[in-house]
């Protein structure tokens, strides 16, 4: 039950790109409204903004957030969220079926973002609008005082240009579900067009076209090709979505839970895949540069509740019953996550790092209420961490420099979706500079716990190594959950780690379980 994490022979594959760790603030549920907004809330500032959640938000280090959706951006007026409150309309939100006040909007979220120390990605409407609408977005967002709309973000108080530099042209347009959702075909041309359009407006863009909403669309693949190809030089990144469940957790099914631990496999079957369609299109255009991935929508995402309400719908609707209600920012997709859930996110994020390569940006989605990791009580109430919260945390915080992808002999674990599967996973980040290193590691095995040996002699310039802290999150019911009531029942403890020689280490990872180790 050893298993060894080897760095000698390794190279470092890239530096450990900044957004990374960015994550995703969607006009979805409580995320705006009653999440990072709350005016009547006793912490909240002149702005509305809630303290407590943007206290939670700096702790977890997150570097970049994307904004306004999601789903929700493809029948979104821009517009609607500027100028004075008041005056600004109450809409229709057909993606989650809500009433949207639009009483945050861009500028506000701008304000936010300076609060929270966070770049900014936008996503423009692809769906209800397109080309206009986004030129016009753009020259409001960016554009030097002087022209009608650059003005007009002037007199809503912004002087400076947003400088928004990464944009999402749509979201997720090959799903059924998006509106007004593409093929392959119409998606290329439209992303050539607007990604052309605002590269004439504003040459030192970062342009993002859709991606596969997950690794097992029926044109996942086909789209990734034709649109790279097409669109390969107005373009810099494609995006890629992926959620993951415990589909037994409902009855508690081991075959499910060891499945859901293991999926990282899909996640870099995924990268795999679609960077391989992006070296295809640069060939086809005889180009010089690599389109990156923008990992723009991952975590763990118990969908089936979100399913079940659309199925009844679909219900009403096939009686004839027009479905009546469309509330304001209900309590949409509040998972409330376990030990395994963590341990899953942990892995997730070790699998970025060792393809930052190529995944040069992504987001965790999303960041408060939402399918997150910070929870924001309603009625004046706290604000408080999920179990996922820690392993996001500990790698944007502590996750500096070069990225190194260590050589990993593990014992394998069987698993329903991916065949045997190690179950230790590892990488590791060296920064040359302050001379820190950070090592993660998981065990994905739900039935044994792991002896791990890591031999850091391949970090060329480290010398002598000194363990300075250790995190390990574990429980040993994986199901166990921090609640409003209990919000510590999951939390980081130290992990015994014995040194044998200058550049080796050694500890036991129990079952399930997500750690790391900073050293200098
Ligand atoms: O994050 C929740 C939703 O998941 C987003 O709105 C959409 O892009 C994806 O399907």
């Amino acid at each position: 039950n050893t298993a060894t994490v080897s760095l000698t022979g390794t190279k470092p594959i890239a530096d450990v790109p900044r957004r990374l760790f960015g994550s995703f603030v969607e006009h979805l549920g409580r995320c705006v409204y009653g999440g990072i907004y709350e005016p009547g809330h006793p912490t909240a500032d002149e702005n509305g903004f809630r303290q407590d959640v943007l206290d939670l938000v700096k702790e977890l280090g997150v570097t970049c957030v994307r904004y306004p959706g999601g789903n929700f951006v493809s029948n979104y007026n821009w517009e609607d969220g500027t100028g004075p409150r008041e005056k600004r309309p109450v809409r229709r939100d057909l993606a989650w079926h809500c009433t949207e006040t639009n009483q945050m909007g861009i500028d506000d979220f701008y304000r936010w973002s300076q609060k929270s120390g966070t770049e900014i990605m936008l996503a423009v409407n692809m769906g209800s609008r397109g080309l206009h609408a986004a030129l016009e977005e753009l020259e409001y967002v960016n554009g030097t005082a002087g022209t009608e709309l650059a003005d007009r973000r002037v007199k809503n108080g912004i002087e400076e240009p947003m400088d928004v530099k990464m944009w999402c042209i749509g979201n997720e347009m090959d799903g059924p579900w998006q509106v007004g959702h593409m093929s392959p075909d119409e998606y290329a041309a439209a992303v050539d067009r607007v990604a052309h359009a605002m590269k004439l407006a504003e040459s030192g863009l970062e342009l993002v076209a859709c991606g596969s909403s997950n690794a097992h669309m029926p044109t996942f693949g086909e789209w990734e090709r034709k649109v790279l190809t097409k669109a390969y030089r107005n373009l810099d990144f494609v995006s890629a979505h992926a959620y993951y469940m415990d589909r037994g957790h409902r009855t508690h099914d081991a075959v499910e839970l060891q499945d859901f631990l293991a999926s990282a496999e899909d996640m870099t079957y995924f990268i795999d895949t679609v960077a391989k369609q992006a070296d295809a299109a640069k060939a086809a255009n005889h180009g010089d540069k690599d389109i990156a991935l923008s990992f723009d929508e991952w975590g763990v995402w118990y969908s089936d509740a979100w399913g079940e309400q659309e199925e009844a719908w679909r219900q009403e609707s096939a009686n004839g019953l027009h479905h009546g209600a469309w509330p304001v920012a209900p309590h949409l997709l509040e998972d409330i996550y376990t030990a395994a859930d963590a341990v899953v996110e942990g892995s997730l994020m070790i699998t970025l790092l060792k393809h930052c390569d190529r995944v040069r940006s992504a987001s965790r989605a999303q960041l408060v209420n939402v399918i997150a990791p910070i929870m924001a009580e309603p009625d004046g109430g706290k604000a408080w961490k999920q179990t996922i919260f820690y392993p996001f945390a500990e790698a944007a915080n502590h996750a500096r420099g070069d990225v190194y992808v260590p050589a990993i002999d593990s014992p394998t674990v069987a698993t329903k979706s991916y065949g045997d599967v190690a179950a230790i996973d590892a990488v590791v980040t060296w920064d040359a500079a302050s001379r820190r290193g950070l090592l993660l590691a998981v065990n994905c095995d739900l039935g044994a716990a792991h002896d791990v040996t890591v031999s850091l002699d391949g970090l060329s310039d480290a010398g002598d190594m000194t363990v300075t802290r250790t995190r390990i999150l574990h429980d040993d019911n994986p199901y166990r959950q921090n609640t409003a009531e209990d919000t510590d029942a999951v939390t980081p403890g130290d992990l015994d780690v014995t040194t044998v020689d200058a550049g080796t280490l050694t500890f036991a990872l129990p079952a399930v379980s997500w750690a790391a180790v900073e050293f200098t």
